[in-house]
């Protein structure tokens, strides 16, 4: 019996080893995480508990799920990456039955060899004590055991339900049933098609707390994250680099996109912060146009490319926008340097104590002054060629927490963009132009520093760099319809 308790160690602890040898190097550490749960904690309300669930996985189409992203809140406290998971952070001590004492304790999924075979190693209880640190530890399936009086906090804050997790038939401890459990225990009152969020709360229920809490906390980046997002803008900076090199008429949309995913993933990012927006011509004017469909784009057009380069979970977010022939055309030119005026002005506004409303204010006197003397709009006329806001947080979220005043510490974006759509009420020179200049900027202590300044972003600039030469010149594909008419007629 000894012998196969040791082996069962052996086979665990190796398993363990071998994964953290397969790991990137430059994860957040598990004393940034524990940091933040005891930021978290000095914040709560008196006798009170946070509590977190994991995000769920999502099907995609029959038996396969959406590739899983943890909810960032989650990750941010913990820095696990699994599912079917839940965290308590308490605001007191507590005891447990046995007498032991802990302010915070984690669900998470058990170890399962078939299940890892299939779907990849899991942590679970012991790893998340060796590897994250954690003290306290269960197996999800305890939860349903687990045996706390709710009613004794003065308040339980968690995040309200969307009512939107699938239940595994074939797991009892799942998310869903991590819900339904938690539901029972804290007496939540559930109405049909009535959540807490609109209705008036009776007990100790709290869904509204915890979002400004995370948003003070995870608004100001620490070091390490500040040095994540900087990695990730970086690499984002270089797919527009090497994009503005190697781009040529007759290019698609898709290949244009695949290009700076490539370079993304040369640079180990694992995912993108969002969807990648790679619009030509008119399509640019769509904001989150992510069809990418255009077969060819042409000389003549300009091309809108925001794209975020996601590193262990922290996004960029960056839009550049060029001429697909190398040379901006002077409607094209007037157009840009007034987006880029605009945003010059928001950047000389931009340092601690300002709200971050005022860079869109900012942009939007430039952009309506610059379009009046372009002529394309009359003085104070109404018009919907700068739809958005300019400014918002940036980190695991690329809309990230974080508060509505400037802070040191920040991570933000200032992007403002004009879209002129075809058939719009000007001059039809003017048509099918839109232009996005998007930057991230670190708060500092008496103004900001320009994060994403590598990526070419003035005209001589982005002309400049459109003449080198690229790596991808020479790179070339066999003709499909070729490749199949040889594979069927076997020559
Ligand atoms: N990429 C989305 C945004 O710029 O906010
Ligand atoms: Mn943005
Ligand atoms: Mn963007």
């Amino acid at each position: 019996m000894k012998i196969i308790c040791c082996l069962l160690l052996f086979i665990s602890t190796y398993s363990l080893q071998a994964q953290d040898a397969d790991l990137p190097d430059d994860f957040l550490s598990k004393d940034f995480h524990l940091e933040r749960r005891e930021k978290l904690r000095e914040s709560l309300p008196a006798n009170s508990v946070a509590v977190f669930f994991a995000n769920p996985v999502r099907n995609r189409a029959n038996d396969v799920e959406y590739v899983y992203h943890q909810d960032p809140d989650f990750y941010y406290l913990t820095g696990y990456k699994e599912p079917e998971a839940l965290l308590f952070v308490f605001k007191d001590q507590q005891t447990a039955a046995n007498g032991t004492a802990y302010n915070e304790i984690l669900f998470v999924q058990p170890r399962n060899a078939m299940r890892e075979m299939w779907t990849g190693r899991r942590l679970g209880e012991q790893g998340t004590k060796d590897i994250l640190g954690f003290q306290q530890t269960f197996n999800n399936s305890e939860f349903k055991r687990y045996n706390v009086d709710f009613s004794k906090f003065s308040k339980i804050l968690f995040f309200d339900f969307h009512n939107d997790v699938r239940d595994n038939p074939r797991d009892s401890s799942d998310l869903y049933d991590l819900i339904a459990q938690f539901k029972t225990k804290v007496k939540y009152p559930e109405k049909k098609g009535v959540s807490l969020a609109v209705e008036p709360i009776k007990n100790n229920l709290d869904t509204k707390a915890l979002a400004g809490l995370m948003a003070n906390l995870r608004g100001i980046k620490t070091n390490e994250e500040i040095e994540m997002i900087r990695k990730a803008v970086a690499i984002s900076c270089m797919g527009q680099v090497e994009v503005m090199k190697a781009i040529k008429p007759g290019m698609s949309e898709r290949e244009i996109q695949g290009i700076h995913e490539f370079v993304f993933k040369k640079y180990q990012a694992e995912d993108l912060g969002y969807p990648s927006i790679v619009g030509a011509g008119h399509n640019g004017c769509i904001l989150h146009y992510i069809d990418n469909y255009k077969p060819n784009v042409t000389s003549k057009e300009l091309i809108l490319m925001d794209l975020g380069a996601e590193l262990h979970g922290y996004s960029a977010d960056i839009t550049r926008t060029i001429p697909v022939n190398g040379k901006f055309s002077p409607e094209q030119k007037a157009i840009y340097e007034l987006v880029l005026k605009a945003q010059e002005e928001a950047m000389k506004i931009t340092k601690p104590g300002i709200p971050l409303r005022l860079t869109t204010d900012t942009c939007r006197a430039v952009i309506n002054r610059g379009l009046v003397e372009l002529g394309i709009i009359k003085p104070n006329e109404k018009h919907l060629y700068f739809p958005h806001g300019v400014s918002h947080h940036i980190g695991l979220d690329v809309h990230d927490r974080g508060g509505a005043i400037m802070e040191e510490g920040n991570t933000i974006t200032i992007e403002p963009g004009i879209y002129i759509p075809d058939n719009a009420a000007c001059d039809k020179k003017w048509w099918g132009i839109a232009v996005r200049i998007e930057d991230d900027f670190l708060i500092t202590k008496d103004g900001y520093e320009h994060l994403s300044k590598m990526g070419p972003r003035t005209v001589k600039e982005i002309e400049d760099m459109m003449k080198e030469p690229s790596v991808f010149d020479n790179f070339s594909l066999p003709d499909l319809d070729k490749v199949n008419s040889k594979s069927k007629t076997g020559n």
